[in-house]
């Protein structure tokens, strides 16, 4: 008897695992997935220092800043703006933003213009529900 629920118990863990580690990974298709780990660390930076309030979640613009993706500036040029920019964008200097993070920041922004914007609205990736 004993023996019996001891085995069940096994059996129910094991699918209990198999359950759960599912829900650790939502969907296969999900595009942050592909993205590197940096570019994903990036992300999270580049919304914590408010990049996406100007540039759009994705780099793809908005009111008060441009597209940053449609031609990404190698990572030297793309520092050297950021540390000085030219007119309206405030400055982010070492002491604020250092130069892993914005590394990080970048790898994020280049990883972002290869992949259409609407991959990153969950609802829409769903073909059967946008139509
Ligand atoms: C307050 C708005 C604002 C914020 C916040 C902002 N930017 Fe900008 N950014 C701009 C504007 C406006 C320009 C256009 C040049 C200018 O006017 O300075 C620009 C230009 C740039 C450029 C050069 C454009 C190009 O061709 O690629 C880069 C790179 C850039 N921003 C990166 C960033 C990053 C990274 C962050 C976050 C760490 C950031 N910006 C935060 C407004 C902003």
């Amino acid at each position: 008897m004993i023996d019996i629920v001891c085995r069940r118990g096994i059996r129910s863990s094991v699918v209990a695992i198999w359950f759960f580690s599912c829900l650790a990974h939502p969907a296969q298709s999900d595009p942050r997935l592909s993205m590197s780990e940096s570019a994903r660390r990036g992300e999270e930076l580049y919304d914590r220092f408010g990049c996406y309030q100007c540039h759009g979640h994705f780099g793809q613009g908005g009111i008060n800043g441009p597209p940053l993706v449609s031609n990404v500036l190698p990572y030297e040029a793309f520092r050297t703006f950021v540390r000085e920019p030219r007119r309206q964008m405030p400055p982010y200097r070492d002491a604020v933003l250092d130069d892993g993070q914005l590394k990080a920041i970048h790898a994020y922004v280049q990883a972002s213009g290869k992949k259409p914007v609407r991959d990153g609205i969950p609802l829409l990736r769903d073909p059967g529900k946008t139509r």
